[in-house]
């Protein structure tokens, strides 16, 4: 069983759908409304949970309603939440709108921007009991540098999901093993303009995975060989959360290599959306054996 360390966001999703998304200015009248646990660090560490991976969680929920509803939540999903803190202040929450599939996101950060680098090295002992350390950029930067500082020390494999984008420090790249943008994240963060991003991305072999949505994900297991592995075809109900699913997923199934990894962190990513919410899709290993046995 693998056994992955997620150092991440908490958040609530506050999730309208609509008919299409609102313009700027525009008052939309809406269809639904509803909550759903969300925040990248737990949805991915939610993934990992339903795919079998034993799954610690480090991060902060606010002393409030929001934040003991997802604390009880991640309980029930499994995750170790012993080293989840509750601090003053509110809950992270993300305010979305869901429309055809498609949605729009605004995070408040909240209580995450309370995790700090002492709160990982009070934590220290997990890093020297994970197999893979998972983390995301919805917490402070000086945090994620330091659990890439912590990975490195307990000779961990750091897995980086650089979402949302925000400019990252070379050191940093340099001591991640895994990165994995999507297609605007490579663009943003690390594609020089002008440049063929195809060929950018087979630079990294063995080091980059972008997803493409539901055109599945690229890679290169050579320098200069870039495979594409195809994404499966399923109806989105909604998109929130495919990505976090294919990277729980993918540092859950690591260890069988980064193709087969991959392949099954698309499948997964693509069960994710067939249901509402970000981790209302998310499949259990057998349901994810299940379904890659019917493509197969
Ligand atoms: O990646 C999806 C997540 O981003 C949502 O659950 C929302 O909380 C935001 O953090
Ligand atoms: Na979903």
């Amino acid at each position: 069983m693998t056994r992955v360390l997620v150092v991440g966001s908490i958040n609530m999703d506050l999730v309208t759908t609509a008919q299409r998304l609102p313009q700027l200015g525009e008052t939309l009248l809406g269809e639904g409304f509803a909550t759903y646990p969300g925040g990248k660090g737990a949805n991915q560490a939610v993934a990992a949970a339903r795919l079998g991976a034993q799954v610690t969680l480090l991060g902060c929920v606010g002393n409030d309603a929001f934040g003991r509803e997802l604390l009880a939540h991640l309980e029930a999903e499994g995750v170790d939440i012993r080293r989840v803190a509750t601090v003053d202040g509110s809950t992270g929450i993300a305010a979305i709108t869901v429309s055809g599939g498609d949605n729009a996101i605004v995070v408040v950060p909240g209580a995450n921007h309370q995790l700090t680098p002492s709160h990982l090295d009070a934590a220290e002992q997990a890093f020297a009991e994970a197999d893979v350390v998972l983390t995301q950029l919805e917490i402070p930067l000086e945090t994620v540098r330091h659990a890439a500082l912590l990975a490195q020390r307990h000779g961990k494999p750091l897995l980086l999901n650089p979402a949302p984008a925000v400019a990252l420090p070379e050191a940093l790249l340099q001591s991640v093993a895994l990165l994995t943008p999507n297609e605007h994240e490579f663009l943003t963060l690390l594609a020089q303009p002008d440049a063929d991003w195809r060929a950018q991305l087979a630079e990294r072999p063995g080091k980059l995975v972008m997803t493409h949505g539901k055109h599945g994900a690229y890679f290169a297991l050579k320098r200069g060989e870039l495979r594409h592995q195809p994404g499966f075809e399923v109806q989105a109900v909604d998109s929130t959360g495919a990505g976090d699913t294919f990277n729980g997923a993918l540092a859950t199934f690591l260890a069988l290599g980064l193709e087969e990894a991959v392949r099954r962190a698309n499948a997964a990513g693509a069960l994710s959306v067939t249901r509402p919410g970000a981790q209302g899709g998310m499949p259990t290993l057998a349901e994810l054996e299940a379904f890659l046995e019917s493509k197969a």
